[in-house]
């Protein structure tokens, strides 16, 4: 949620710099952007509404060799100018750019106010210039004042500040994401999300909770945001490579991710067994396995809960992560809380893991995001090594959470070959249902259903998630109303809904709930709506049916993938970019 970047170093075109790399977080949010380029001495700050793809960045040829960029998801303020970052002090000599939120921010501002201070915005993220500003009153060097300033801040953010004075970079992080590319003799790239400086370093240092850094581009010193002492970093590595996080061929990121799925799927199941032998052993021994997530995420939980019962008769208990808290009354240091990240920076998520921490129960974290706060603070771990996911609708970060939590559960039944086979197999089986006939097929019936203003999906066992998440594909990009039920639950209240023609999607397969589906089927299509078959079986009731391979009991991750393509080309054909739909961000860093 909103998007950070600045470079300071030996290069003496920071604003294109920063202007291009702020672009790949465009995911984050998109409502506004900005810039503060150093240029003689001054402060030149640019900032205006819309989206930073289609600002030019020929615009921001100056020479300066420091920069900080933002793309705002707004919270406090709507979406104006003025409220876009970054903030500067009235004569414009410290500038910020911040994600996350000042909770005491009205307070500060009153105590400002009192002091002369003038606010010009509705945002937060104001009060931080000003503040910094006030404590440079004490101690004028500029590292200091904002060390002092954070120490009155209240809330979770992540902040990135210049001044005229110093010829310094600082930044300092409570709560949400900040990375540090080191381009060597080339200077510093201070980021929320590695695909900012992707093209320029591939070696990184992450800025752990209440730590800042400052920088000048030829050194950089990292220390407690409290304290001021010294934390030494190493450099890591990173696998990921600029084309992974690039379009390509593709006009949307979205489209790009589905498709390669082809792939993803035998990425995700190709883990060291000897460790995921470890973490069913701490599964099959916690006393009470919890599992917590957000979104997308959550409905790969949801059906872990079917994978658990189903394949190792064992039970686990999931809740949305920001319905976690009340939950601990249940942990012990006996318990295992399982997380489930694309991103590894999600807000609520994060809260879950120190909830279950603070009661001594172990966190095993399944994610996306190599290095991310997740994954470096989790006691288990397991990537799923889906590449960068872009595109703000999750895809192929969905199924591959859902092959390595398949094949978990697999391996908790002893049958954790028997789980890599079935899994590797339906990733082979995904490869050839990905072929260009069969988008096309699926664009005819987008086509076909893009006028409609509603849809609802039903699904048993491992598909009700997936009706849920079918809704949530759906809506998100097209903005066609959608949602999903529980096939046994349509004549307990959502029948009534069901006119002529209503459009209704059936996940179905081959398991033990394949007849209940049907017969749930049936009883929309005694009301008149119009019915999608989505599984390996036709049937006679079906209007419309999209072949889906027999996965067994991965049934889950080969029919939600028709799904993903319909609502991308119910997006299209109805003029959206799927890759940025309204009000959304990628990663959600506040509650
Ligand atoms: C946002 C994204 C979703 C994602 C959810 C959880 O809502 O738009 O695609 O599923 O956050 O994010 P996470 O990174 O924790 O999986």
């Amino acid at each position: 949620m909103c998007g950070i970047f600045g470079y300071i170093g030996e290069r003496t075109n920071a604003g294109v710099i920063v202007i291009d790399g702020i672009k790949n977080l465009e995911y984050r949010g998109y409502d506004s952007w900005g810039i503060a380029q150093k240029h003689e001495g001054c402060i030149l700050v640019e900032k205006n509404i819309g989206k930073i793809s289609e600002v030019d960045t020929l615009n921001f040829q100056q020479r300066c060799s420091a920069a900080i960029a933002h793309t705002r998801w707004a919270t406090h303020g709507g979406v104006t100018q003025t409220n876009a970052h970054p903030h500067t002090t009235t004569k414009r000599h410290i500038a910020v750019v911040h994600n996350g939120i000042i909770e005491n921010y009205e307070v500060l501002r009153e105590e400002l106010k009192k002091r002369g201070h003038t606010f010009l915005s509705e945002t937060d993220t104001e009060v931080i210039p000003h503040l910094i500003e006030e404590e440079q009153k004490i101690t004028p060097d500029f590292a200091s004042a904002v060390r002092s300033a954070c120490h009155k801040l209240e809330g979770r953010y992540a902040i990135l500040a210049m001044d005229t004075s110093s010829n310094t970079l600082v930044a300092a992080r409570t709560g949400s994401p900040l990375i540090v590319g080191v381009a060597k003799n080339d200077g510093y790239f201070i980021a929320s999300d590695i695909p900012a400086f992707l093209e320029h370093t591939r070696t990184v240092h992450y800025l752990d909770d209440g730590e800042m850094l400052v920088t000048d581009g030829s050194s950089i010193l990292f220390t407690d945001l409290k304290s001021g002492e010294e934390r030494p970093k190493r450099n890591i590595e990173i696998t990921w490579t600029v084309e992974q996080a690039q379009k390509g061929n593709f006009d949307h990121f979205m489209l790009k991710e589905i498709m390669e799925q082809k792939e993803t799927i035998a990425r995700a199941v190709n883990q060291n067994e000897e460790q995921i032998s470890v973490i069913a052993d701490a599964i099959r021994n916690a006393q009470g396995t919890f599992l917590a997530a957000c979104g997308t995420a959550h409905k790969a939980c949801m059906a872990a809960e079917y994978f658990f019962s189903v394949i190792a008769e064992h039970h686990v208990n999931v809740t949305s992560a920001g319905e976690f808290k009340p939950y601990h009354h249940f942990l012990k240091p006996e318990s295992l809380l399982i997380v489930v990240s694309q991103s590894g920076e999600t807000a609520d998520v994060l809260e879950a893991m120190y909830i279950a921490k603070s009661k001594g129960a172990k966190v095993l974290a399944i994610v996306n995001s190599e290095g991310s706060t997740i994954h470096r603070e989790a006691d288990y771990t397991l990537l799923i090594n889906a590449g960068p996911e872009r595109a703000v609708a999750s895809t192929k970060a969905l199924t591959g959470q859902m092959a390595v939590l398949i094949l978990i559960a697999y391996t908790l039944a002893g049958k954790l070959h028997e789980g890599k086979m079935l899994l590797l197999e339906t990733g082979s089986m995904i490869n050839d249902m990905l072929n260009p006939r069969y988008l096309e097929r699926i664009e005819k019936l987008a086509q076909k259903l893009k006028e409609e203003e509603d849809c609802y999906i039903i699904g048993k066992s491992w598909n009700y998630p997936m009706a849920l998440e079918s809704a949530i594909k759906i809506q998100e990009v097209s903005y066609i109303h959608a949602e999903g039920f529980a096939g046994g639950e349509l004549k307990h209240g959502p029948i009534a809904l069901i006119e002529e023609e209503t459009p209704c999607l059936v996940l179905t397969g081959n398991d033990e709930v394949a007849i209940d589906i049907i017969s749930n089927a049936t009883e929309l299509k005694a009301r008149g709506a119009l019915l999608i078959g989505i599984g390996p079986k036709n049937n006679d009731i079906f209007d419309e049916w999209l072949k889906v391979p027999d996965a067994g009991p991965a049934q889950a991750i080969a029919n939600i993938i028709p799904i993903q393509i319909l609502a991308y080309y119910l997006a299209v054909e109805r003029g959206k970019n799927p890759d940025m739909p309204r009000n959304l961000a990628k990663s959600v860093t506040v509650k």
